[in-house]
């Protein structure tokens, strides 16, 4: 199969889990409203307009009427894939700032300039548990000391093996009856390969390590989907 073909299939499959809400994207649409507005309309009046970095921004069907409305001075969507890229930029239509459109890994994401709101949605999990670590370090190094971190993904409880988490999502997903039984062996197959949540306690003393403070600003019904709010200590 053509590497495009593969592309399409796994995404109209994620695509089809955004439109059932079975990861409660609309949830996790409304917190990033709230936490982005509320920070936004604590900032000093006199603060440049905030530039923003999307890492692992998708085709952004979750975050574009967001970005649409925020008064942003500018965004960065960056991607490991890059047939996404032109789907975002579609989705995200006119906006009045500049925007950026980057092809690249988020673990080895730089910024020239310290960025005023890092967001990230379901990607971070990919990267092995050192290579959060890691990420958590360097994006540490490029956020602004006013600046915020949204993450949002799925989480492991604390003390959780992957294996018991992997075996209670896929539960989960053996019961989205919205997906054909196709669909659902995609999800379950990428979940095999792809996924690595992090340890949710873990997680927040690396962070704190790495000179972050953690807020859980959302958390989901499934004890897996969650949103963090991180900010410079
Ligand atoms: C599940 S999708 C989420 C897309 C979007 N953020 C959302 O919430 O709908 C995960 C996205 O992260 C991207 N991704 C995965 N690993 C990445 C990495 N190491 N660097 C950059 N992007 C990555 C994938 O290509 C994909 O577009």
């Amino acid at each position: 199969m053509r590497n495009l073909d593969f592309f399409e299939r796994q995404w109209s499959t994620y695509r089809a889990v955004l439109s059932h809400d079975l990861m409660e994207h609309r949830a996790v649409e409304e917190a990033t409203a709230t936490a982005l507005e509320h920070w936004l309309m604590g900032r000093r009046p006199e603060a440049s307009p905030a530039r923003m970095v999307d890492l692992g921004c998708g085709d952004l069907a979750l975050l574009a009427p967001l970005l649409r409305r925020l008064p942003l001075g500018s965004d960065t969507g960056l991607d490991l894939t890059a047939a996404v890229l032109p789907l975002a930029e579609q989705n995200l239509g006119s906006v009045p700032y500049p925007v950026h459109w980057q092809e690249g890994d988020l673990l080895r994401w730089k910024s020239a300039e310290p960025v005023d709101i890092l967001h990230s949605a379901f990607a971070i999990h990919h990267l092995s548990d050192p290579e959060k670590a890691t990420f958590l370090r360097a994006a540490r190094q490029h956020i602004a000391s006013d600046g915020l971190f949204i993450w949002v993904d799925v989480f492991r409880e604390p003390g959780e093996t992957r294996e018991a988490y992997l075996a209670r999502y896929i539960a989960r997903v053996r019961g989205w009856s919205a997906l054909r039984g196709d669909q659902q062996e995609q999800v379950i197959e990428h979940l095999r390969q792809c996924d690595i949540p992090a340890d949710r306690a873990a997680i927040e003393t690396e962070a704190a390590a790495a000179g972050w403070h953690w807020h859980w600003a959302w958390q989901g019904s499934h004890r897996a989907e969650a949103m963090a709010v991180l900010t410079p200590t």
